[in-house]
């Protein structure tokens, strides 16, 4: 039976996360082909890249491969996945070192049949304090807000809802619908704009384009919105299709284009969100062990 219970209410658990010497970011939105996978993907590279000390750790909750595209060093199939990971309670089993110093695990197509074995939302909260981490867990989500999508928001510290258009807009309200269940901040959650197209122009209206629209309508429903943003562009796409058949990062494939700047800004936004729970001297973390911390500094 699901619980429908408040799952983190404002409870000691919750305030616990603090604590945790690691934070976890969640790449959700209820409608597909928005560019989650794409953010998840990249942002691992980004934050790596702009803190080289920091460990991070990717994982997937739907039955693609673009995880293992990306980071696998090599193309063995590995016993233990996100699948028995979630089965099992042991992710450290499943947690394989891949490209870039990045730690993830690999993804399984049986992962969607976990959504009839768990019905707890804190199950993977559960499973990642149970794992020695540090650093930051991204976690990628299927095109849903069923039972995975709801444990990787429940364990987060920030969820980032990709919006393309007015349909993903709407589908953003479920996501927050969500947290206001659970009696949690809507700041645990933060529009991120996704595949912005400029070229789309309204001449006759106070939005002069796209980018412009969205924002004023998200503004309007007071949902926490990043600044950054991800224009559109064919740069992108093309890293997922290669004779290599694998996925490269906007980082190795595009460094310099403007996707490449505006990944950059996103991941030091993040960065910056989620540094100041273990600087606040009112919610400060105790030192973690040498090595051990999860923060860049
Ligand atoms: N900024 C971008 N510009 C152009 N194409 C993009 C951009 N971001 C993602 N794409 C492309 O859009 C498609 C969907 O992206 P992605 O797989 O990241 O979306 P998703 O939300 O994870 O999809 P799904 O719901 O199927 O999991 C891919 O072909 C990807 O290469
Ligand atoms: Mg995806």
């Amino acid at each position: 039976m699901l619980i429908e219970a408040h799952p983190a209410a404002g409870d000691h658990r919750d305030r616990d996360r603090s604590q945790r010497p690691f934070r976890v970011v969640t790449v959700a939105s209820n409608k597909g082909g928005v560019g989650k996978t794409t953010v998840a993907t990249n942002l691992a590279v980004y934050l790596r890249a702009l803190h080289e000390s920091l460990p991070i750790l990717i994982l997937g909750l739907d039955e693609q491969n673009t995880l293992d595209r990306m980071f696998a060093l090599d193309r063995a199939t590995y016993p233990h996945t996100i699948a028995t990971a979630l089965r099992t309670g042991d992710l450290a089993a499943a947690v394989r070192l891949g490209q870039y110093g990045i730690h993830y695990v690999p993804s399984s197509p049986e992962v969607t049949e976990l959504k009839r074995e768990i019905d707890d939302p804190r199950h993977l909260q559960r499973i990642l304090l149970a794992t020695d981490r540090s650093g930051i867990v991204i976690i990628d989500t299927k095109a849903d807000v069923e039972i995975l999508t709801r444990n990787a928001i429940l364990a987060s510290d920030l969820t980032l809802v990709l919006v393309t258009d007015h349909a993903s807009l709407i589908e953003a309200q479920r996501i927050f619908e969500l947290l206001n269940k659970w009696h949690l901040p809507r700041e645990r959650a933060r529009i991120l704009l996704s595949m912005v197209d400029r070229r789309i122009k309204y001449r006759d209206a106070e939005s002069q384009d796209v980018l412009g629209l969205l924002i004023s309508e998200i503004r309007s429903l007071g949902y926490p919105l990043f600044e950054s943003f991800l224009s559109r562009s064919a740069k992108v796409e093309s890293l997922l299709t290669n004779p290599e058949r694998r996925a490269f990062s906007i980082l190795h494939g595009a460094p310099n284009s403007l996707v490449g700047l505006q990944m950059r800004h996103l991941a030091e936004d993040v960065m910056a969100m989620l540094t100041p729970a273990t600087t606040s001297p009112s919610t400060s973390a105790p030192e973690a062990p040498a090595g051990r911390g999860w923060s860049a500094a």
